[in-house]
C-alpha cells in the first residue's frame, strides 16, 4: 500500500494534506485566538479533559512574581496519569526497548507489565526509607529501567534527578550534593558502539561521602557487584510486593529536579512540579506529534535531558501511546541502523536533534534507501536552528516528502515544547519554528523589554500567564532564579535565546549568552573553562563556541600559562580535566596556548573577540581593550595551528 502524503505543496509552502487533517488531534487555526482570550481557561479546560486528576484544583493560576501555581490545591498522581489509567488495554504496548547488540532481541512491555515493575520497585524505594519528598538520583543509560525507576518516584512522590550517563564522576556527585539524594540507581554498563561501557566504576566514585545510603544497580553488561551498600534492581523486583498505593500529590509538588547549565560554572538544579508539567507534556504530545494510543513515537534524545524526560519517557505514555527507546550508537553497526529500527517497528513519530540529521547527511543514501519507512507520519527537530539545508533533507529523505517536520523551540526550564507548529494546521516553514503553542505567549523586544518592529531581531520573552510546564525555581537557590530569569525583563520571563518574526512566524537564532549548544548538548563555557582552570599551571582561560558543521557548535579553549610554554601533551591534559569534571561531551575541540586574552579595562574577558577570529571575521571594540596588541597575536596562532 502506498504511504499517505501528509503534506501538499501550495504557494510554495507545505502545508497538511486532507489525510493529516483527517488524522490530527487538532485542525482549527482559531485555536490560537480562542486560547488566547482566556488562556488561563484554555489550559483549565485541557487539564480536566486530558489528565486525571483524584481532585480539581480551586484555583486554575495564582501568580506572585517571579513565582506562580497552577491547578492550585488540585491533586493527582503523576505515575497513575502515565500507567494506571492506561488498564484498561493493559496488551497495550508501553515501551519498545532496542538494545544496541543486534544479537540481543528488541524487548516490548504492555501497560500491564509497566504497571507490575513500576508497582513493584516504588515498594522497593519505600523499603529503602523513600517517602514523599526525598530526592533519588538516577544515572542510567537508555535501558527499560530508567522508565521503571522515573515512574516509581513519581509513583511514591520521591523527587527523581537524573544525571546524563555520559557526564563524568564528579559531574555526578555534585549533583548528587546538591540534591542530597538518599539512593543512587545506576548500572553496571551499557553498550556503546559495540563495547561496554563501564558505568558503576563511575557511579561508585561519585556516591563515596556523599548522602548516599544505597546504590541500586541494574546488570546490564554481566559484572558482579559485591558490597552492603548494593542492590541488585531485577532481584529486588522479584521479592518486592507487587502494590504500591500511589502518593496523592499537591499539583504545585516537585516532581523533578533536572541540573542544567547556565551562565556560571556549576550548574543549576531546575525544578518542575507535578501537574503544570504533566499536561504541557500531555498536549504536546497530543496536538504536536498527533499522538493518539498505540501510535510509536521515538525520540532519540538520552533520559539525561529534557527532551528524554519529557518525550522519550513521559509524554507518549501520558498519551497512551507507545514510547521507543534505542540503547546504542546511532550509526553501530552500520549507518542503517536508526532507519532499520523505524522500519522494524513502524515508528510513527520520530524526534531528533538537527546534529543527527547533519551526521547522516554525510553518509550514503543507501543506508535509508533500503527501508522502507512508509509508517512515519511526524517528524520533529528540537535543541538547536536547524538550516534550510538540513530541513529539506529530512523531509525529503527521511519523510519521502510526505511528512511534516515540526521544528520545536524550548527549553529544560520549560518543561515541553513552546514554540512550533501544529501538523494538522501548518504551514511547515523550513529554518522557521513558528508559533506559540495555543494559550502561551512570547514576544520579541529589546533590552528595555519593548517590542521590536515586526521582523526585526530582539530577544525572545515570555508574557504572563506562563505556561503550565515552566521550572518552579531553581532548587536552594532563589537568587540564581531571579538573576537568570527575571532580572531583565521583571514581568517577562526571559529566554536568553534571540529571534525574529518571518511572515508573522517566530525563527529562534539562538543563545544570546554564554550557553553554547554542542552536539544538541547544553553545556556553559564557565563550566568547561572552571574544569580548565583547576590545572595549576592554568593562569587565564577562555572559552568559546565555535561553529561546527556537524555538531552546530564545538568548544574552543584559549589558555594563557602562569609559567613555561603550551604543548600537545599539555592540550591532551587539560582536556582529561574536562573528562573529568564534566565528560567528554564538554571536551574542547581544540585548546590554543596564547600569552594574553582580550579584556576591557575592569579586567572581562572579550569572548565576543575570541569567537569574531575563530570564523575568520574582522573583531569589533577593539578599542575598549586595555590589550589590543593580544587580538592581532591570537589571530597569529589560530593561522598557524589550523
Ligand atoms: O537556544 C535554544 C535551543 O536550546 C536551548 C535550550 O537547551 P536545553 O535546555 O538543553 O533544551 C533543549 C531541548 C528542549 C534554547 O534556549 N533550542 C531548543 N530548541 C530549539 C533551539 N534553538 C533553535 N530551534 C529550536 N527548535
Amino acid at each position: 500500500m502506498k504511504a499517505p502524503k501528509y503534506v501538499v505543496k501550495k504557494g510554495g509552502k507545505y502545508w497538511p494534506s486532507n489525510a493529516m487533517k483527517k488524522i490530527a488531534n487538532m485542525t482549527d487555526k482559531n485555536i490560537y485566538d480562542k486560547a488566547a482570550k482566556n488562556p488561563v481557561k484554555f489550559w483549565e479546560g485541557v487539564a480536566k479533559e486530558g489528565l486525571t486528576w483524584e481532585k480539581e484544583w480551586d484555583k486554575t493560576y495564582v501568580e506572585k512574581l517571579p513565582y506562580f501555581e497552577w491547578f492550585k490545591g488540585g491533586k493527582l498522581n503523576f505515575c497513575v496519569n502515565c500507567v494506571d489509567r492506561h488498564l484498561e488495554h493493559p496488551k497495550r504496548i508501553a515501551m519498545i526497548w532496542v538494545p544496541e547488540p543486534t544479537g540481543e532481541k528488541p524487548i516490548e512491555i504492555t501497560y500491564g507489565e509497566l504497571y507490575d515493575k513500576v508497582n513493584k520497585f516504588a515498594n522497593v524505594l519505600k523499603e529503602n526509607g523513600i517517602k514523599k519528598g526525598d530526592v533519588v538520583s538516577i544515572y542510567l543509560p537508555m535501558v527499560p529501567q530508567a522508565l521503571i525507576a522515573m515512574l516509581a518516584c513519581t509513583r511514591i512522590g520521591a523527587i527523581h534527578s537524573v544525571v546524563f550517563s555520559a557526564f563524568s564522576a564528579d559531574a555526578l556527585k555534585a549533583r548528587i550534593e546538591d540534591g542530597k539524594a538518599k539512593i543512587l540507581i545506576t548500572a553496571d554498563g551499557y553498550y556503546r558502539r559495540g563495547k561496554p561501557e563501564d558505568l558503576l566504576k563511575k557511579a561508585k566514585k561519585a556516591a563515596h561521602k556523599t548522602t548516599i545510603k544505597k546504590i541500586i544497580v541494574v546488570n546490564r553488561i554481566g559484572k558482579r557487584v559485591h558490597g552492603k551498600k548494593f542492590l541488585d534492581f531485577d532481584t529486588e523486583l522479584q521479592i518486592a510486593e507487587s502494590y504500591c498505593k500511589p502518593e496523592t500529590m499537591n499539583s504545585e509538588d516537585t516532581m523533578f529536579i533536572l541540573y542544567t547549565s547556565g551562565t556560571t560554572g556549576k550548574p543549576k538544579g531546575i525544578l518542575h512540579d507535578t501537574g503544570g508539567y504533566a499536561i504541557q507534556a500531555y498536549q504536546t504530545c497530543k496536538w504536536n506529534f498527533d499522538l493518539h494510543p498505540g501510535d510509536v513515537m521515538w525520540c532519540t534524545a538520552d533520559i539525561g535531558w529534557i527532551t528524554g524526560h519529557t518525550y522519550a519517557m513521559y509524554g507518549p505514555l501520558l498519551a497512551g501511546a507507545t514510547t521507543l527507546v534505542y540503547e546504542g550508537g546511532p550509526d553501530y553497526p552500520n549507518p542503517g541502523r536508526w532507519w532499520k529500527i523505524i522500519q522494524d517497528h513502524e515508528v510513527n513519530v520520530f524526534y531528533t536533534a538537527p546534529t543527527a540529521i547533519r551526521m547522516f547527511m554525510k553518509e550514503d543514501f543507501k543506508w535509508i534507501k533500503k527501508h522502507n519507512l512508509s509508517s512515519l507520519k511526524i517528524l520533529g527537530t528540537v535543541g538547536e536552528p536547524i538550516d534550510q539545508k538540513s530541513w529539506m533533507w529530512y523531509f525529503n529523505k527521511i519523510g519521502g516528502e510526505r511528512c511534516p517536520v515540526i521544528d520545536t523551540w524550548w527549553q529544560t526550564e520549560t518543561g515541553g515544547t513552546l514554540i512550533n507548529v501544529l501538523p494538522g494546521i501548518g504551514p511547515f516553514v523550513p529554518t522557521v519554528s513558528g508559533l506559540s503553542f495555543p494559550g502561551i505567549k512570547h514576544v520579541i523586544v529589546n533590552e528595555k523589554g519593548k517590542e521590536v518592529p515586526k521582523g526585526k531581531p530582539g530577544l525572545l520573552a515570555q508574557k504572563s500567564p506562563f505556561a503550565p510546564g515552566m521550572l518552579h525555581g531553581v532548587h536552594n537557590n532563589h537568587k540564581k532564579y531571579v538573576d537568570t530569569y527575571w532580572k531583565k525583563f521583571k514581568t517577562m520571563y526571559d529566554t536568553s535565546d534571540g529571534a525574529y518574526l518571518q511572515n508573522g512566524l517566530i525563527r529562534i537564532t539562538g543563545r544570546t549568552d554564554d550557553v553554547m549548544k554542542v552536539a544538541g548538548h547544553r553545556l556553559s563555557t564557565a563550566e568547561v573553562e572552571d574544569a580548565i582552570h583547576d590545572n595549576r599551571k592554568v593562569g587565564d582561560v577562555a572559552v568559546v563556541p565555535m561553529p561546527n558543521k556537524i555538531k552546530g557548535q564545538v568548544p574552543i579553549a584559549f589558555v594563557v600559562l602562569k609559567h613555561g610554554k603550551g604543548s600537545k601533551k599539555l592540550e591532551k591534559k587539560l582536556k582529561k580535566y574536562v573528562d573529568i569534571k564534566i565528560g567528554p561531551t564538554a571536551r574542547p575541540a581544540r585548546i590554543f596556548f596564547v600569552e594574553d586574552l582580550p579584556k576591557t579595562r575592569s579586567g572581562k574577558i572579550m569572548r565576543r573577540i575570541l569567537k569574531a577570529l575563530l570564523i575568520d571575521e574582522e573583531p569589533q571594540g577593539l578599542m575598549t581593550l586595555v590589550n589590543p596588541g593580544s587580538v592581532g597575536k591570537i589571530k597569529e596562532i589560530i593561522k598557524a595551528n589550523q
